[in-house]
């Protein structure tokens, strides 16, 4: 730690003046950014200037935000002159390069990217569940959980408040925006590649059609479920399987809960589901879970099977909740829940819960 919380709190000088800070996006241009410039054009404006900054590789490029064409500025330490808070939605090294630069000239730095989550000195902010924590950021730092488990943390947040949360096993069902751009355009352009055809009734012959066009994923994914995302840890897990186990943790407040992820990724673009085991210290019932899920702000409680009523990513795409359906009390154990949750990974699960933690950086910094 190099120096206390009030010593980062950025250099606004414009608290009770009506004068509003300036926002740089980092990463404009990309899946997340792009996200992120719709949200900031819907949701309440309480921004001044908006920055848009990219590679060099975009810079003059012009981006709509509020309705306004924006000319998109390479990333330097220029860039963030007079900027009050940056978002930052790029790549880990890129962060981990350039989020200290920022933060150096005073910018509260609000982080996309895995570069600084696990820092003891960096708050990990899920607003709904500890919006507090954004206050303290010795480093100027606040880091945003990563898609997988901000899917699904509002609504086991909420659950672990009534009956304490003592050990969680997932299984996700990741789309293919997860992995950027470059996700999205490999499993359209594998989409392409199989539609109408009667492929995936002999082994391989998806493979073959879709050729060395793999893109991000170590397997054909039209077609197909693939049980990888991320880069080998040890062990044989991967790197989002420990992110869902150590990102819990710290955001629950929960330094030895039980974690076990399963991290598979499916042909679906855009929207995050996870099928969750959740225990806790307490007896649950389905009606107490329902009506806490029900009342829980950012969730919304679809469960009625008998209907064919639950999320599906389908409809849950483009929208901003937790999702949640398929509730029930394990046959086994009468502390544990069984439930089904959908988030849009683009939009609560990156751009919309970094553009909440930073109005909260926002609504400080202009409070007299
Ligand atoms: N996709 C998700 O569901 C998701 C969810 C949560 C968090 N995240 C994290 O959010 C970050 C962005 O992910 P993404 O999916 O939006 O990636 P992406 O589609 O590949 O976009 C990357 C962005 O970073 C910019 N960039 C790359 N290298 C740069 C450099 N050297 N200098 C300046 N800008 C640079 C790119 O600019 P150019 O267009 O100019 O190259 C682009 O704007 C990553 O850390 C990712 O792990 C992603």
């Amino acid at each position: 730690m190099t120096s206390g919380p009030a010593a980062r709190t950025g250099t606004f000088t414009g608290a009770g003046t009506g004068r509003k800070p300036v926002l740089a996006v980092v990463g404009a241009t990309g899946a997340v950014g792009t996200v992120m410039l719709e949200i900031l054009s819907q949701r309440q404006d309480v921004w001044g200037e908006i920055r848009l900054v990219a590679s060099p590789r975009s810079a003059g490029r012009r981006l709509a935000v509020r309705g306004e064409e924006t000319e998109v500025v390479a990333l330097s330490e220029e860039a963030f002159d007079g900027v009050d808070v940056a978002m930052f939605d790029v790549p880990d090294e890129v962060s981990a390069q350039w989020a200290p630069i920022a933060a150096a000239k005073g910018t509260v730095v609000v982080d996309n990217s895995a570069a600084f989550r696990m820092d003891p000195d960096v708050p990990l902010v899920v607003p709904e569940v500890n919006a507090h924590a954004a206050r303290v950021r010795p480093r100027g730092i606040i880091a945003n959980p990563n898609c997988t488990t901000l899917s699904m943390i509002v609504a086991v947040a909420a659950l672990h408040a009534e009956f304490g949360l003592s050990e969680l096993v997932v299984s996700s069902y990741q789309a293919a925006s997860g992995a950027g751009k470059a996700g999205v355009d490999t499993l359209r352009a594998q989409l392409a590649a199989v539609a109408g055809s009667s492929l995936g009734t002999q082994p391989g012959d998806v493979r073959r059609a879709v050729g060395d066009g793999l893109g991000p994923f170590p397997a054909p994914l039209a077609l197909n479920v693939v049980p990888w995302a991320g880069s080998l840890r040890e062990d044989g897990w991967s790197s989002e399987e420990l992110k869902i186990r150590d990102e819990s943790r710290k955001i629950l407040g929960l330094p030895s809960l039980r974690v076990a992820a399963t991290c598979v990724r499916v042909p679906v673009i855009t929207t995050h589901s996870l099928a969750v085991h959740a225990r806790f210290e307490n007896e649950v019932t389905v009606e107490q879970a329902h009506e806490i899920l029900a009342s829980a702000p950012g969730v919304v409680l679809v469960d009625d099977p008998a209907e064919g009523e639950f999320p599906t990513p389908a409809d849950a795409v483009g929208t901003d909740p937790t999702w949640v359906g398929r509730v029930r009390r394990s046959l086994d154990d009468p502390r544990a829940l069984d439930l089904f949750v959908c988030g849009d990974n683009l939009r609560k699960g990156a751009a919309l819960n970094t553009a909440q933690v930073a109005e909260c950086v926002a609504a400080e910094l202009t409070t007299p």
